[in-house]
Order: structure tokens, then sequence, then C-alpha cells
């Protein structure tokens, strides 16, 4: 048996097969695993697509692939040692027998391209916009699951991600919440330049970050700043659907004011059967001042949470903390397969410059 993943410039057409679903798909010259398994409709996990984020981490276990776009910074020399790929990036060079996680449930899902209409636009934190979309006119209404996400099609043919705050509902409302990056072109342009009124056209629902109700573990949610908006969706879900199992949710940033919708998420505790809500800042001096637990989230949620087997833990935000999540989450015992999460990376096209210039970001 050969298993390999290299560098490699061209690949011919090859078959993939999934191996715990037996499911098998043709890839085409040039393409990636994760691009010919969407174009045929087979939902593998994925978030930053650029190499970056791990989500899209799956085990070769028979033929070669190789990276001929982005290097595979998301894998270190153990994750390597054992076969571990990227399916963003991966583009086989011989037929292969992938062992992935499917997730099923996005497949009923069609992603699609659509115009929507600014319908409010408003302060949520001193750096943080929120946005009401609705589809424009003629334009039918968008599906999604709760916790996915949209890019944003720029008029240069460059995309720019941010996740959906809610889950569809007959208002048709599609609720972003977006953070103003230092330099950032769309960003800066969100924040200064975008007025209620203003069309927007879009691709959606992207993402595999959705609940999973095949699961009776109790559930640990962490965001880190706008990471709040994709796990909002998702807990309201399960809030909708009556879950009787425990939900701690901690929320992290660096001031109070960065905690946008502190009292919509207390107000959680009061409507829910065993819901409880961790405020988390990282700045001492904001702690003291407004009384709040103090440190990085992700320790604070340790630091009540040392053994994390028994739980379902889904995170969201900043690469940073996402990477401290990942590694320090498995050392804390939480199985691979019981991790969900979107990393808020930047977009792929500005990570591919990036990754183009030096041969790694992350540290993972
Ligand atoms: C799945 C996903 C979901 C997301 N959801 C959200 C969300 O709900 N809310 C939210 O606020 N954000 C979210 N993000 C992050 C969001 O997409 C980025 O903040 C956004 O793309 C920035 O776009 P921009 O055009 O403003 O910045 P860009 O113009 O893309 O620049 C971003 C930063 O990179 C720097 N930069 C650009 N090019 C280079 C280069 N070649 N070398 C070095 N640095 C460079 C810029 O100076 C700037 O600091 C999400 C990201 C992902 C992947
Ligand atoms: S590393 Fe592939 S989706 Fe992030």
């Amino acid at each position: 048996m050969s298993v390999d993943c290299r560098h490699i410039d061209n690949a011919p057409v090859f078959n993939v097969t999934l191996k715990g679903s037996g499911r098998r798909f043709a890839v085409a010259a040039g393409e990636t695993v994760l691009e010919a398994a969407q174009r045929e409709g087979i939902a593998l996990p994925y978030s930053c697509r650029a190499g970056v984020c791990g989500s899209c981490k799956a085990i070769l276990l028979d033929g070669d692939c190789g990276y001929p776009r982005n290097p595979p910074v998301a894998l270190d020399a153990s994750a390597r040692a054992h076969h571990a790929v990227l399916l963003c990036q991966a583009v086989p060079a011989s037929d292969i027998l992938i062992e992935a996680r499917e997730v099923t449930s996005v497949e009923d899902v069609a992603r699609r391209r659509l115009a929507v209409t600014v319908a409010r636009k408003w302060a949520l934190a001193p750096d943080v916009v929120g946005l009401h979309l609705v589809p424009a006119p003629g334009e039918a209404r968008l599906r999604w699951l709760p916790g996915q996400y949209l890019d944003v099609l720029l008029a240069d043919g460059k995309r720019r991600p941010f996740s959906i705050a809610n889950g569809p509902g007959p208002d048709g409302i599609i609720e972003l919440h977006v953070r103003h990056v230092a330099g950032g072109g769309f960003t800066s342009w969100v924040a200064q330049s975008l007025r209620e009124g203003d069309t927007l056209h879009i691709e959606a629902p992207l993402g595999t970050f959705v609940p999973r109700e095949d699961s009776e573990r109790p559930m640990l949610f962490m965001a880190g700043g706008t990471g709040f908006a994709p796990v909002k969706a998702i807990v309201e879900h399960f809030l909708a659907l009556g879950t009787r199992r425990r939900i701690d949710v901690y929320w992290g940033a660096r001031s109070a004011a960065d905690l946008y919708l502190r009292e919509q998420a207390g107000g959680w505790t009061r409507a829910a059967h065993d819901l409880h809500f961790h405020p988390v800042l990282s700045d001492p001096e904001q702690a003291a001042a407004s009384g709040l637990r103090e440190g990085f989230v992700h320790e604070a949620l340790l630091e009540d949470w040392p053994d994390l087997s028994g739980h379902d833990v889904y995170m969201s935000g900043p690469p940073a903390m996402i990477d401290a999540g990942r590694q320090l989450f498995a050392e804390a015992g939480l199985p691979e397969g019981q991790l969900y999460y979107d990393s808020f990376d930047y977009a792929p096209d500005v990570l591919a410059q990036i990754l183009g210039g030096r041969a790694g970001i992350h540290d993972a």
C-alpha cells in the first residue's frame, strides 16, 4: 500500500473513495478533493478553504496526493506522520481512499448565488456592525442550516466570508455581525460606506459548522469576538428544539463592549432548561471594572471542564483561539470527532497571497 502526500504541479482525473460510507467520486485535473466532493453534492467538513485551520483534515488510507496550491500549514509533523491530509488543498495524484467525517445534514441545502438588499445596518459594538440582509426583489428566500456562513462576492471576483448569526425564518432575514479589521478593504467599506437599501451579491450557504443532533452529550460553546454569530444561531436552534442537553456558552473578548449581545445571551439562561452563560474578558482592567471573569476564554473553559471526554464542543472565532482550542481540548481528552469549529481566517485569496510569501502563518 502506498500512502503519500507531496508537492505536485498537475493531476489527471482520479477517483476518491470514502471509507465510512463507501461513496466514490471523480476529481478532475487540478481540482481539490473538497471541490470535487462539493461538485458531487457530498459534504465534507471545511472552514477556511486555505489550508490553515485544519477543519477539513482527513486520513489518507491509500494512494497519493499533492499540494499544488497552498502548503498544508495546519498539519504538524505528527499529523503528517499519521497520514493526515487537508481536503481543501489536496489534489489526488492517484486513486485515493480516505477516512473523512461526512456532514450529510448540509447536503440537502443547495448552494446558490443571489442578490440581497441591506434592510438594516446598526452598530453592535465600537468595531462591529450588525446587518440584516433580505433577498432582493425577485429572489427566492435563502435556505441554510444554523451556523453556516455566506461569501460576499466582490466586483473583482474576490470573496469575503461571514457567518450567519440567525437561523432561517419566515421573514427571510439573514443577520451578519461584521468586525472592522484594521487595513481590511471590505470591512472598512461596510463600516464607512455601506448604506441601508444597498445591494450585495452573495453565495450561500457554505460551511459545515452546524448543529449535530445525533448525540446526547452535554454541549460546550466557545466564541471569540464575532465568533459569537454562528454560536448564537446554533444555540438558538437547540433552544427552539427544547433540548434537554446541558449547554454552557463561553464568550470571550477584550472589553465588555465587545460582548455586544451579552444581555441577550444572559436572557437564554432564564429561558432555557439547563443553559449557563460565561462571559470572559482578556483585559484585566476591563474585567475588574465590569466585574466579569478575567482571562482567555479557552483557559476559562478548561478551568471549569478539565476533562472534556464526555462533551461535544463547538467553537468559532479568531484563528489563535481556534488553534489553542484544537490543541488544548485534545489534551483534555476531547475526541477529535466531538469538536466542531469555524476559524475566522481572512479570505482564501488573502491567505493564498500571504502563504505564497512565507511558509506558515499558523503555529499548527
Ligand atoms: C468561515 C468564516 C466565517 C467568518 N465569519 C465572520 C463573521 O461572522 N464576522 C466577522 O467579523 N468576520 C468573519 N470572518 C472573517 C472575515 O471574513 C474577514 O475579517 C474578512 O474577510 C476581512 O475582509 P477585508 O476585505 O476587510 O480584509 P482584507 O482586505 O482581506 O485584509 C484582511 C487583513 O489582512 C491584511 N492583508 C491583506 N493582504 C495581505 C497580504 N498579502 N499579506 C499580509 N497581510 C495582508 C490586511 O491588511 C488586513 O489586516 C469569517 C471568516 C471565515 C473564514
Ligand atoms: S484547512 Fe482546509 S478548510 Fe481550513
